[in-house]
Parts: structure tokens; sequence; C-alpha cells
């Protein structure tokens, strides 16, 4: 538990270094992720969770329709996100919160799709969020997980593996592998792999839809 903590600490630190620059850095590279995830989430329905929103990059991609809540562990990162949701009128984002992915202060059930923009890899404990996403999901809703999501293999998995302790102190991960997800989701035994896209560039970030089977299934 003090292992997490320590790790969610260096998070809100890096991220407090990040937050004054990301949009300059990350906007233009990450914006194919951000478009298509919000796309996916709105099509799975209109209440939207986004897990480590950040600075809100995602956030005029959706709808007007839908009801985003979004939350992250960085107050520095939010508060760029709520001078975004000011300046540019996003009338369909209800809260912004300051808050862990590994316990999430929702009701069970709350939510038509959870979105994890670019954060499943820097999260300590990924299945122990996972969990919590699947417990504020409503039956038949959707995970839609976006990042850089490696198999492993061959040369680029060795280097990948070889830099990860290095790009760690930045808020880089490199070394996460897709598989981990899709062993969570056969594990619960109530979701399954419903899509894998690539995303730009060329693939090199990937978008992963789980879909819970659900009462509605
Ligand atoms: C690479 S940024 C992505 C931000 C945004 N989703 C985007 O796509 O631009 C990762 C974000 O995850 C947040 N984060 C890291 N660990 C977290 C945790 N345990 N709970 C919630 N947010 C977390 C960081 O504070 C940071 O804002």
């Amino acid at each position: 538990m003090a292992a997490i903590r320590g790790r969610a600490d260096d998070q809100q630190k890096i991220y407090q270094r990040w937050a004054p620059v990301y949009d300059r850095v990350y906007r233009g590279i990450l914006s194919d992720g951000h478009r298509k995830l919000a796309a996916l989430a709105a099509a799975a329905g209109t209440d939207i969770l986004e897990v480590g929103v950040g600075t809100g990059l995602t956030l005029g991609h959706y709808p007007s329709r839908c009801r985003v809540t979004g939350i992250d562990i960085s107050e520095h990162m939010i508060a760029r996100a709520r001078e975004k949701v000011r300046r540019d009128k996003l009338q369909h984002v209800k809260a912004l919160e300051v808050m862990d992915a590994h316990a999430l202060a929702f009701a069970d059930r709350s939510f038509d799709a959870v979105c994890l923009p670019f954060v499943i890899t820097l999260i300590p404990e990924p299945e122990r969020a996972l969990d919590e996403c699947a417990r504020v999901l409503r039956p038949g809703g959707e995970i839609i997980l976006a990042s850089k999501l490696g198999d492993g293999a061959g040369l680029q998995g060795a280097i990948e593996a070889a830099v990860a302790p290095l790009v760690r102190h930045i808020g880089w991960s490199s070394a996460f592998r897709i598989h981990r997800i899709i062993a969570w989701a056969e594990r619960r035994g109530d979701f399954s792999a419903a899509e894998i896209l690539p995303v730009f560039p060329n693939g090199f970030f990937k978008i992963v839809r789980l879909k819970q089977r659900g009462l509605s299934a």
C-alpha cells in the first residue's frame, strides 16, 4: 500500500512539472487517439468517466449530448482542465475532481463508458484500477483505453524493457504489455476485448475496447 502511495506521489510530482507545457508537447501527437477514444465512448452511451483526464485534451472531442466526469491524481493537471472547460465553454463536462484511479469515489454502475487515455501504463496497480472502472460501469458498458501498448516481441520489445526504468522518471512507460489488459479481462470473465485499433503514428499507440458482457447481452 505504501509502495502504491509512493508511486502515486511520484506521478503528482512529475505531472506538476508537465502541467504548464503538456499541451504544447502532446496535443498534436495524441490528438488522433483522443478523437477516436471520445467517439467510441460516445457511441457506448452518454454518461462517461475519464480516468487520468490530465489537462483535458480529450474533453473537447466528446459530443455535446454527453455528460463527462474527469478525474486525475494531479491537481496541477486538473487545474488546466478546469481552465479549458471555462475558456471553451464545454458544458458537457459535469465535474473534474482530484482522485486516484485505484479508489474511485463513485457509486457502482454510474457510467456507460470509462475511458483511460494514456494513463493505464502509469498506474502502479493497473488491475486494481481496472476493477474500479468495472465497478462503476453499467452492465453492457465499455472500458476504452488508449496507450503505448506493445507486445514485447523482438528487438523493439527488448529496447522498450531496457529503457523503462529511465523513462519512468519523466512520466512515460515503454514496457507495459497489451497482454496484461487482455489477461485481466479473461481472468474476470465478464469482459471481452471487442476491438484493438491502431492509432497515430502508424500504430505506435493503440486503443483497446473492452465490452462488459453484462445484463444487456
Ligand atoms: C500522460 S498523462 C495523460 C493525460 C490525458 N489523459 C491525455 O491523454 O492527455 C497521464 C495522466 O495520468 C494521471 N495519473 C497518473 N497516475 C494516476 C492515478 N493513479 N490516478 C489518476 N490519475 C493518474 C497523471 O496525473 C496525468 O495527468
